[in-house]
């Protein structure tokens, strides 16, 4: 049987207007500046306003991918939500967002792989729409990370940021699009960086509560760790699934948590700076939207022209990673 090639067609992004900068963050905790950009990179972060949830940084941004893609919402056919931080436990964000468009026709499910999330979510619609059983797909990567995050909590609370990344899906002339993905996970590793309470496990209780168990806990450094490890394994099995080479990269799209975890694989794939996309200085650590906010962010800038060779990366909790070659 042969596939057809799948690749993207429309893309937005959208961050809340909120900045928290690392000065706002030393009022906070006992931190400085110095410390975050040169442990991190980061400089600034969105945060959602008090009235906004995951479900509407995701419609702003689909909003903005369907119109790029010239694709009306009652013409969607999918939606996937990639987030840990969904409006409700159900119903789904993607649910929630059909409703918010108008998508009526659409099928629509949240996926949940923490910041590989958007990565694993496109290779999903991508297996749907190669086979015909649908023709389109709206792919949004969106979290809130704020509201599961401790502003007590120096370890964790300068680290991320809230947003929004979108892309729709269709297909593409043969020899464009997406060539490959490679996606994996390690359980082993996910009490290195979870949210417990609120689940079957441990529902919320004023106990939770009281523990700290609905914010998110993370072991910085095996998390950094594996990250390093992943996105040298990752980026090189996807480029021999697609039969390139890393000298064929022309931009480089990796998950924005750390600049030294992407200056480590840079060195690893002798990337110049050039071709490759940071953001974490402007809107931190995002989770599932980081890839899709880096990616829409480069080619809103237009570091991207027709047939280049795209590589996508990134790592996250489960613990999980997902990169993709594609074809622009
Ligand atoms: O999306 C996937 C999720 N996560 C990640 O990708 C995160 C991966 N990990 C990291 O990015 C890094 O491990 C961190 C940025 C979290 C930490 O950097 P590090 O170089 O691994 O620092 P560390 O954990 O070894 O801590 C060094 C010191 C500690 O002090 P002591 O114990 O050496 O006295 C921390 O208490 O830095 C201290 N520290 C801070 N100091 C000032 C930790 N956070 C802060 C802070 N400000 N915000």
């Amino acid at each position: 049987m042969k596939f057809r090639s799948i690749g993207i067609v429309g893309y937005g992004k959208y961050v809340p207007e909120k900045v928290l900068t690392n000065a706002d963050l030393e009022k906070m905790v006992e931190t400085n500046d110095e410390w975050i950009v040169s442990r991190t990179g980061i400089r600034e972060r969105h945060i959602a306003a008090p009235e906004q949830a995951t479900s509407d940084l995701a419609y702003e941004a689909a909003v903005r991918a369907l119109k790029t893609a010239g694709l009306a919402a009652e013409d969607v056919e999918l939606i996937i939500v990639a987030t840990v931080t969904p409006d409700t436990t159900f119903p789904s964000t993607a649910c929630i967002l059909q409703e918010k468009l108008g998508a009526k026709k659409a099928a629509a499910f949240d996926l949940s792989a923490a910041c590989s999330g958007f990565v694993y979510s496109m290779a999903t619609a991508n297996g749907f729409l190669q086979t015909g059983m649908y023709n389109n797909a709206l792919i949004i990567g969106a979290d809130t990370l704020s509201r599961i995050t401790d502003y007590t909590d120096r370890n964790t609370c300068v680290l991320f940021g809230d947003g929004a990344g979108a892309v729709v899906l269709g297909e593409v002339p043969e020899g464009r699009g997406f060539l490959s993905f490679d996606l994996g996970a390690e359980g082993a590793g996910g009490p290195l960086l979870k949210l417990e309470g609120g689940g079957s496990r441990l529902p919320a209780s004023e106990e939770t509560v009281k523990g700290g168990k609905h914010f998110i806990y993370m072991n910085g450094r095996e998390v950094f760790k594996f990250a390093v490890r992943v996105m040298g394994t990752a980026t090189e099995e996807v480029l021999r699934k697609a039969g390139k080479s890393k000298e064929d990269i022309d931009l480089f799209v990796p998950h924005q948590a750390n600049i030294r975890i992407i200056h480590s694989a840079m060195q690893r794939l002798e990337l110049p700076e050039e071709k490759c996309v940071i953001n974490v200085d402007k809107y931190a650590n995002t989770s599932a939207a980081s890839i899709p906010l880096a990616l829409v962010e480069a080619a809103e800038e237009g570091r991207m022209k027709e047939g280049d060779t795209v590589l996508l990366v990134g790592f996250g909790g489960g613990l999980t990673w997902g990169a993709s070659v594609l074809v622009w």
